[in-house]
Formats: structure tokens, C-alpha cells, sequence
């Protein structure tokens, strides 16, 4: 028999405690043993049928010598790392959704576990349910990672998504993506791109072998996306997405952002919709692949917290390992590196300013705005060199 701690019980952890007891026999059957809720650890009260493995001190976790696996479902990085580092030089593998933990501490954490010898999981950290982890580090292992790009944030896409097809303005949207409890009650970290940051790092670190850290990582979210530009974006046969991409350059680095994009209608992006996230990896050797699922909740969330849990179960005595080595600022390039399209909503002669364009037309537009799609492929900084002297009002990257 094994036994597992759960550490945080809110919507995940208690996701993962209702799988583990609801699931009983068929988990022992894939595990190849028994797996028993021992602790669940948790400030607040419990549900009365959990009441007898409530524990509130990490301790009685780190001293039982017969817990083998440690989930952390508790968020934030304080505590959570802290009880981590404590849970692995304490012998015991350790599985998590937390994002903010393994995006900036992965690195250190998967070289404890490697010099205790257990394992340090996290499936459930980048699109919620949906399998990335494991398929990119060994479904696609023979390849050479060269882009990632993905839709990592399910809120920001449901606000999105209630933009283009319901013509809510982007805080009509986001207040109804908190009443149905998908965004946070801070949602910052969600609209500024600062989640999607921190999966794209990730998945990143899993892809290329270096640390990532996301203060490496320009991100800019949603909060300047109007449905002016939800209009243009439209007449274009476009649809905006927040994007997390990484990118392999030809000397190794590797050049990653988070920032909305006009992606193509016909691109299989485009039809991700409401909090359903997507990420497409080019390999060397297999082209392009594609992950689909939902990428947040308690249940989908909860199947990859599980899962991991299985696999550590079903190879005891031999380590699952995960690791990358340690970055640098030779890891990673300048967004600005990136060439594309640029979408363009302003006031004054946009075309004077940037040469051959894809004019758009909107109805309802103020007389003195207009908007275009450069035909010109160009960085960030030459797009805003060229319009020094035009009032701009959007800009933003179009994928092709
Ligand atoms: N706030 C995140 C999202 C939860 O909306 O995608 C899952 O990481």
C-alpha cells in the first residue's frame, strides 16, 4: 500500500482526495497497489467524511515514515515551496499543479528529488487535464523541439471567446467569467499574461533542457483588447488569442513571449474557445502536434494530479526523472527578434507611415480611426519606428 498526503484542499486538492476515494479499485488495478489517503493537510475546515485524515501541521507529514507521496495542490509560492523542498529531503515524491513552483524553482526542486532519489511530477502545472508534460518529454523525445506555441490560459480565452460572439466589452466578460468561478477574484495574473508566462516557461524548460525563468519572458495580457479591435480582427477573417510562444533561433536560443495575436480563422487556434486550451508543438521529425482540452477546474486538473500519482505508483524502485539544466541570459533572446505581421488601429495616414497595407473597415468607427494589417514582415521595434508620429491605439501581432 502507498500512502499519500494531500497538501491544500481547495478546488484542486479536493478534486484529487474525491478521486482517489471515489476510484479506489480501478487506481489499485493501474497502480499495480493500493493507494490510501492518509493526511489531508489544511488550514480550513473539511468536509465531515475527511475529518478523520485532517491535519493542520506540514510536520506530521515530513516525520510519517509511511507517506510515500506528497500532493501539492496549495498554490502560491511560499509555503508551498518551502513544504516541497521539505517533503522531498524528507524522501517522499512530490506531485503538483502549482505553476508558480515549478516555473521558478523546477530546476532546483527536480535536483533534490534526483539526490533523494524520488520524483518531482507536475502533468497537471501547463493546461489543466490535458496530457503535455509527459507527451513532450518522452512521447517527443526524439525530436528537436523547434516552437511551442499555445493558447495556456482558459480565462483570458473565455473572455476573449465572450468578446468575439457575444460582443461583451472586455470587463462585461471578464465579471461574467468570475461569476462562473473561472477566474480568480485577483484575476491579474490570468488578464496581464502572467499565467500563460509561467506555463510557456514550462513547457519550455521540458522542450529546450535549459531553465527559463519567466522574468526572462516578455508578457503582455488582454486588458488593452477592445471589441474595435475583436471588429477589425473579424473583417480580417481573424479571430485575437492570447498566445504563449517559444521559438528556437538558429544559433540555439530561444525566443519566447506571451501576447495577443490575430490568428487565422482556418488555424485550428482559432476555434479553441471558451476555457479550453490548446498547444501545438513542431518537432524536426514529426512536423506539427497538437493538445486539446480543457485547461482549468477541479475534476480535469485533478485527473493529471492523479495520473501522477499512478505513475509514480506503478514504478516504484525505478525513478521517473524530469530535469533541465540550469539558464542563463544565453538561453534566451529578445521578443523582439521575432518577425511578423502587425495589426494597426490609430488615428492618422497608416499607410503613409507604414507602407503597403491590408486596410480594414468597420462600421461604427470614429472618423478620424482606421486600421490596417502590414504587408511588411517586421519586429516590434520597426513597427514602432515607422509609426513615430501616428497616434496608436493597438498594436498587435498577427500569426502566419
Ligand atoms: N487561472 C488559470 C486559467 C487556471 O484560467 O487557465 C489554470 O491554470
Amino acid at each position: 500500500m502507498l500512502n499519500v498526503a494531500v497538501m491544500g484542499c481547495g478546488t484542486v486538492g479536493s478534486g484529487v482526495v474525491e478521486i482517489l476515494l471515489g476510484h479506489v479499485e480501478s487506481i489499485a488495478r493501474k497502480a499495480g497497489d493500493e493507494i490510501r489517503v492518509k493526511y489531508i493537510l489544511d488550514l480550513r475546515e473539511l468536509p465531515a467524511q475527511w475529518e478523520d485524515r485532517h491535519i493542520t501541521d506540514f510536520s506530521v507529514i515530513e516525520q510519517d515514515p509511511e507517506v510515500d507521496i506528497v500532493v501539492e495542490t496549495m498554490g502560491g509560492v511560499g509555503a508551498a515551496l518551502e513544504f516541497t523542498r521539505r517533503a522531498l529531503l524528507a524522501g517522499k515524491s512530490v506531485v503538483t499543479s502549482n505553476k508558480e513552483v515549478v516555473a521558478a524553482h523546477g530546476c532546483e526542486l527536480n535536483r533534490i528529488a534526483k539526490e533523494k532519489g524520488v520524483c518531482y511530477l507536475f502533468e497537471a502545472s501547463v493546461g489543466g487535464g490535458i496530457p503535455i508534460i509527459r507527451p513532450l518529454s518522452q512521447c517527443l523525445a526524439a525530436n528537436e523541439i523547434l516552437e511551442l506555441r499555445g493558447i495556456l490560459n482558459g480565462t483570458t480565452n473565455y473572455i476573449l471567446t465572450r468578446m468575439i460572439r457575444a460582443g461583451l466589452s472586455f470587463e462585461e466578460a471578464l465579471a461574467e467569467a468570475q461569476e462562473k468561478g473561472y477566474a480568480e477574484r485577483d484575476p491579474s495574473a490570468d488578464i496581464l499574461g502572467h499565467d500563460a508566462c509561467r506555463k510557456i516557461c514550462i513547457l519550455s524548460d521540458i522542450a529546450f533542457g535549459r531553465h527559463i525563468s519567466p522574468e526572462q519572458v516578455p508578457a503582455e495580457g488582454i486588458t488593452g483588447v477592445t471589441l474595435a479591435d475583436v471588429d477589425y480582427a473579424g473583417a480580417a477573417g481573424k479571430k485575437i488569442k492570447l498566445l504563449g510562444r517559444a521559438v528556437r533561433q538558429a544559433d540555439g536560443r530561444i525566443c519566447a513571449c506571451v501576447a495577443p495575436h490575430l490568428v487565422d480563422q482556418a488555424d485550428p487556434l482559432a476555434g479553441v474557445e471558451d476555457v479550453f486550451n490548446a498547444i501545438a508543438v513542431r518537432g524536426d521529425s514529426i512536423g506539427e502536434v497538437m493538445f486539446y482540452g480543457r485547461g482549468a477546474g477541479k475534476l480535469p486538473t485533478a485527473s493529471a494530479v492523479v495520473a501522477d500519482v499512478i505513475d509514480i505508483a506503478s514504478h516504484q524502485g525505478h525513478r521517473k526523472a524530469m530535469s533541465w539544466d540550469e539558464g542563463g541570459d544565453d538561453v534566451v533572446c529578445s521578443g523582439d527578434v521575432l518577425k511578423s505581421r502587425w495589426y494597426v488601429r490609430g488615428e492618422g495616414d497608416l499607410s503613409a507611415a507604414l507602407g503597403c497595407v491590408q486596410s480594414l473597415t468597420r462600421a461604427d468607427a470614429a472618423p478620424a480611426e482606421s486600421a490596417c494589417i502590414t504587408e511588411e514582415e517586421m519586429t516590434r521595434s520597426e513597427a514602432e519606428k515607422k509609426l513615430t508620429g501616428v497616434k496608436v491605439l493597438s498594436l498587435i501581432r498577427v500569426l502566419d
